[in-house]
């Protein structure tokens, strides 16, 4: 993966227009569950990103024919059909065991990688395996693989409950796997996020039955196959927040199109506590940042509450903030790696007990920082904006994993950002 750097000069409001790109949590399982279907799939609004690139060769290696058109993906079955899933991918990219569910379904046996822990926690997989031996598959790990087989399926009563809520992906390979299953399948304490929703209108376009999508009883009643069919992904919600947020850290104005806001409320509650205004239309969404932050208690929790992939940033967004915010996460305890880096761009945060605790009004001032994962790269980006000077953040492998061209969208909105594959010897405040 090609290193690379971002460089921001701080301190300008962002002003315009800019687009969401499709759904990386909701392309992921889509793709994946692409291996259910008798004939080809074309899903559009497939954003161009590093993990999306690592499913595609996942799918190859599982013997399917996948090809790239613009913002398209056409993902076909070939005749031959392996059902290993081998260590290097999965290893770069934990989403790619959304293919075990519905391989086991299709062709009966599946070898994938058991996926490591990451830097946002733990990562366990219990409920996925708990919710595919519910439904008859005979499962054990060896060599660090989990070996499935199954002559088929057969539908269940499965509660997806764990410690932190429900499981995003854990829903999206047993619902996947589910809709080939002989008989009617029940989950309990299923997914709500909007990808859930977003497969499972994919997977019913497909010819499943399924149906309680969004709420936390869902019940599939089990078809003999599934052909193709052309889908058009969802809106990515958490880029359409972190680019509302370069709108808020920079006091500007912007707007985002293509969104789904029904998606984004927890999001919205909280922007406008924080005193931001907000303009919301049908598919867009306008923030006018005319105040400093207000300083506020987050807690990040399931769907529909606030989004754990949206704490780091709204983070950096209350460093700004007078007085003592507090932001904790019920997903992910641990996701607190970003506080490190912004403590070197000058913010007065600190990992308490249960969470964040950051002391604001702060001065930003440009540093080198390193993103440790994905949203915790955009965080570093977004206080780059309101940092006074130049601020160069490492790491920007991490955040092409999910966000397309966050330098050129934020560039087009004013951001002095660019994007360079060296880092440049480090002057402070010195020439760009
Ligand atoms: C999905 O990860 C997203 N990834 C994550 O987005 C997101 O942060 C997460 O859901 C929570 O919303 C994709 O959709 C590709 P979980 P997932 O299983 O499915 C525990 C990003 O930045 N758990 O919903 O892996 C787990 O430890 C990424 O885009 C079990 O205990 O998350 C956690 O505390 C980061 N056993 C909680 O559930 C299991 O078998 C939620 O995890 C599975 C999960």
């Amino acid at each position: 993966m090609r290193k690379g750097y971002l460089h921001i000069r701080g301190g300008r409001p962002l002003e315009g227009t800019v687009e969401a790109s499709g759904s990386k949590n909701a392309a992921l399982p889509i793709m994946a569950a692409s291996l259910l279907a008798d004939s080809a799939v074309r899903l559009r609004r497939v954003p161009r990103l590093a993990d999306v690139g690592n499913l595609v060769a996942v799918l190859r290696c599982l013997g399917m024919d996948v090809g790239r058109e613009g913002d398209a993906i056409q993902i076909a079955p070939r005749d031959t059909a392996p059902f290993q899933a081998g260590y290097t991918h999965v290893r770069r990219m934990r989403a790619s065991f959304c293919v075990l569910g519905p391989l086991l379904a299709r062709r009966g046996r599946a070898v994938v990688a058991l996926p490591g822990g990451c830097r946002i926690g733990p990562r366990p997989v219990d409920l996925h395996l708990k919710g595919l031996a519910a439904l008859g598959a005979d499962l054990s790990i060896r060599n660090g693989n989990v070996v499935a087989r199954s002559a088929r399926l057969r539908g269940a009563k499965i509660d997806l409950a764990g410690s932190a809520g429900s499981t995003v992906t854990g829903t999206a390979n047993v619902m996947s796997a589910a809709t080939l299953a002989r008989g009617t399948t029940t989950i309990l304490h299923a997914a709500q996020e909007p990808e859930i929703v977003d497969l499972g209108r994919f997977l019913n376009r497909l010819g499943a039955d399924i149906e309680g999508l969004g709420s936390s009883t869902v019940t599939i009643r089990g078809v003999d196959q599934l052909g193709g069919a052309a889908y058009r992904v969802t809106a990515d919600r958490i880029e359409a927040a972190t680019l509302l947020l370069a709108a808020a850290i920079s006091g500007g104005r912007v707007s985002v199109e293509k969104v789904v806001p029904g998606d984004l409320r927890a999001v919205f509650e909280r922007l406008d506590q924080a005193g931001m205004e907000l303009t919301i239309g049908a598919d867009r969404v306008s923030l006018l940042a005319e105040r400093l932050p207000r300083p506020l208690r987050i807690t990040a929790t399931p769907y529909p509450g606030f989004p754990t992939d949206l704490q780091a940033q709204f983070t950096a967004l209350l460093c700004l903030a007078r007085g003592q915010s507090r932001v904790a996460d019920a997903v992910f305890p641990q996701r607190f790696l970003h506080l490190a880096e912004l403590r070197r761009l000058g913010a007065e945060v600190a990992a308490g007990a249960a969470g964040a605790v950051v002391r604001g009004p702060c001065r930003l001032s440009g540093a080198p920082v390193a993103a440790t994962d994905l949203r915790a790269g955009a965080a570093l980006v977004l206080a780059g904006l309101a940092a006074e000077g130049k601020t160069v953040v490492h790491g920007v492998n991490h955040l092409e994993r999910g966000y397309e061209r966050l330098d050129r969208k934020l560039a087009a909105l004013g951001a002095d950002i660019v994007r360079k594959d060296r880092a440049a010897r480090w002057i402070p405040n010195g020439p760009p």
